[in-house]
């Protein structure tokens, strides 16, 4: 109720500055004890973790997890946080982020601008969430395609002892060349590499954190069978089904539709849920799958749960929907 007064408000300004201004508010109304949201329990075991409900919150909301705490007043089941990389980064040139209503959309070339792996530590180390987080690692925009995954082994390194799980991110379209990182022999060593170092920080550690793989929509019937089999060979923890599409279908014409980046919102919604089905096909429930991309009713929740997801995550519904979206996929979902 609150959020739909506020949005022809808030849709008045620049989409990043109300980004900024609508997670600060959030903080503020939480530390007043102003702004929860009572979600009912519906736990799902998934990676061997108990999830309080099926519905996360997707990556790159909050980037720095600076929010953990009000986000998690929302009634969220899991929060991920990032994309993190080693260093700080500023990402792209302004303007960046972009939102195309008529579509429930967004296109977004944000670029991973974040404040650097330390700086996330020191941010969950300050929260008082005890949930389920998980935290979404890549690489700095500076380091070669093919160093990439030593800038992945330090955020894992980094982020281990302080995450529920952890999303290896290949699949955003802003990093040049990140997305040839999901094929190839590129995608083998990264992921023979991290599943090493996962199971001596286990070992070490004496604590199993899950390792999960995010995916784009864009890949064709070769891609995806290539990755579910990397997936199961490497023993990886989970897959999250997908990041932003590249395709304009359901903006073309429309304003800011021909922006450079990554779509998100219901026109992905049909990409996204059709290489859901067709992971879910392959993997045969041998790796547990996320389903994200275009959730913006709780009967898209579900419709991810039909095609193989085992827990739903939502980020540009929450900017069209407002947080009243969670609690609409919690209820429909078995
Ligand atoms: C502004 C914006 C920034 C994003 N940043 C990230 C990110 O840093 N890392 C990531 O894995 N996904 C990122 N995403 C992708 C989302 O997590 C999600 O996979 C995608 O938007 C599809 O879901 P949706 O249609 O519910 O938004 C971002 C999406 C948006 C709209």
């Amino acid at each position: 109720m609150l959020y739909s007064l506020a949005r022809p408000l808030l849709f008045s300004l620049a989409p990043e500055r109300v980004h900024e201004l609508t997670l600060s508010m959030l903080k503020s109304a939480h530390k007043l004890g102003a702004m929860r949201q009572a979600v009912a329990s519906k736990p799902v075991t998934c990676m061997g973790i108990e999830f309080p409900n099926p519905v996360g919150l997707a990556a790159g909301l909050d980037k720095n997890g600076a929010y953990i705490d009000a986000l998690a007043g929302l009634g969220f089941g899991f929060i991920e946080i990032g994309t993190i990389t080693p260093k700080p980064q500023e990402g792209n040139p302004h303007p960046r982020l972009f939102r195309i209503p008529q579509a429930k959309a967004i296109i977004n070339r944000m670029g991973f601008n974040n404040d650097g792996v330390d700086k996330l530590v020191e941010n969950v180390k300050a929260a008082k969430f005890k949930g389920i987080l998980g935290i979404n690692i890549g690489k700095n925009a500076t380091t070669p395609v093919e160093d990439a995954v030593s800038d992945y082994l330090i955020c894992l390194e980094k982020v281990y002892h302080y995450a529920s799980y952890i999303t290896v991110n290949i699949s955003s379209p802003n990093t040049k060349n990140l997305r040839s990182l999901q094929s190839g022999h590129a995608l083998t060593e990264l992921l023979e590499t991290l599943k090493k170092r996962q199971l001596e920080l286990a070992e070490e550690l004496q604590h199993y954190v899950p390792l999960v793989l995010k995916v784009a929509p864009d890949l064709d019937t070769t891609d995806i069978e290539f990755i579910a089999s990397q997936l199961l060979q490497f023993k990886i923890d989970g897959l999250i089904v997908t990041n932003t599409t590249l395709s304009r279908e359901g903006v073309e014409g429309l304003p800011f539709g021909d922006e450079a980046g990554g779509l998100s919102g219901a026109p992905v919604f049909e990409k996204s849920t059709a290489c859901l089905a067709a992971f879910s096909k392959l993997l045969q429930g041998k790796i547990p799958l996320i389903g994200v991309g275009g959730i913006l009713s709780g009967e898209h929740a579900v419709a991810k749960q039909q095609a193989g997801a085992s827990l739903v995550q939502i980020y540009s519904g929450m900017i069209y929907t407002g947080p009243t979206l969670i609690k609409d996929c919690v209820n429909a979902m078995t």
